[in-house]
């Protein structure tokens, strides 16, 4: 069931999208070379902590693996897409790492991605991140009152070519849970799909794979997705609700 928010519940959950800002932008400087996985990930707990909200993703628990989720973000390196679980493996030069926060306040959450190169990364995975960046803006654009999901879904997949995409997988609408009606996929018709209406919140997510689309492959931890070729992949994402003025990004600092 897809529902719709009142300006009283965009502000709160404007609030839950300033702390995933926030707490991703921290975890973002935190970034170098040597840095162990699960540092950022204290970063992020003690952020989220500090701000009197809670980790979304922390004993999340979705019927389709095996376990609660063990973390506050995801953190995925190069060949992981997504659901990447932060231990005490370190990053290197040339690393491309994607940082998934989730948070939730006052009862409604935030949901945001960046994938930021570790040191000095090649024009490859530049390309990569900025090709993925521009995915999502294309996408936010699209989210406007009157326009239907499919333009959200196409302006992803429009802008994605000539990367692949990590089949099946795609955004959600977010509210009082972090996953909610309807799916955003990350490919789509023009003109197709439900329409949208101001007060829908959606977080848009497209990930990109640079060795072309595939369903990818779970790895052993039963969360992370890797992609099946073994080439790097690139995830950026922003909450944003639909208003009258146009596609709100809520998950700013
Ligand atoms: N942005 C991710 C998603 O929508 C967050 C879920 S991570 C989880 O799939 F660990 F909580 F599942
Ligand atoms: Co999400």
């Amino acid at each position: 069931m897809v529902t719709l928010k009142n300006q009283a519940e965009l502000d709160r959950m404007r609030e839950a999208g300033r702390i995933v800002g926030v707490a991703l932008r921290r975890v973002a400087d935190a970034v170098e070379p040597g840095v162990a996985l699960a540092e950022l990930d204290a970063i992020a707990a003690t952020c989220i902590r500090e701000h009197g909200a809670r980790s979304s993703f922390l004993d999340y628990h979705p019927r389709f693996t095996p376990t609660p989720y063990p973390a506050t973000l995801c953190l995925s390196v190069n060949d992981v897409v997504v659901h990447g679980i932060p231990d005490v493996r370190t990053v290197k030069d040339g690393d491309v790492l994607s940082i998934d926060c989730g948070a939730e306040v006052g009862g409604y959450h935030g949901d945001a991605a960046v994938t930021v190169p570790v040191g000095q990364v090649d024009d490859a995975a530049h390309r990569l991140m900025a090709t993925t960046r521009e995915a999502l803006s294309a996408a936010i654009g699209a989210a406007v009152p009157g326009a239907r999901l499919g333009d959200v879904s196409h302006a992803v997949e429009r802008t994605a070519r000539p990367y692949g995409l990590l089949e099946g997988c795609g955004g959600h609408g977010i509210g009082t849970a972090m996953h909610e009606d309807p799916h955003v996929p990350n490919t789509g018709r023009p003109g197709r799909g439900m329409r949208l209406r101001e007060g829908l919140v959606i977080a848009i997510e497209p990930m990109l794979i640079e060795g072309g689309g595939d369903a990818g492959r779970t790895l052993a931890d039963g969360w992370s997705i890797a992609t099946a070729d073994g080439s790097r992949a690139a995830h950026f994402e922003h909450t944003v609700a639909v208003t009258a003025d146009g596609p709100l990004i809520l998950t700013t600092p």
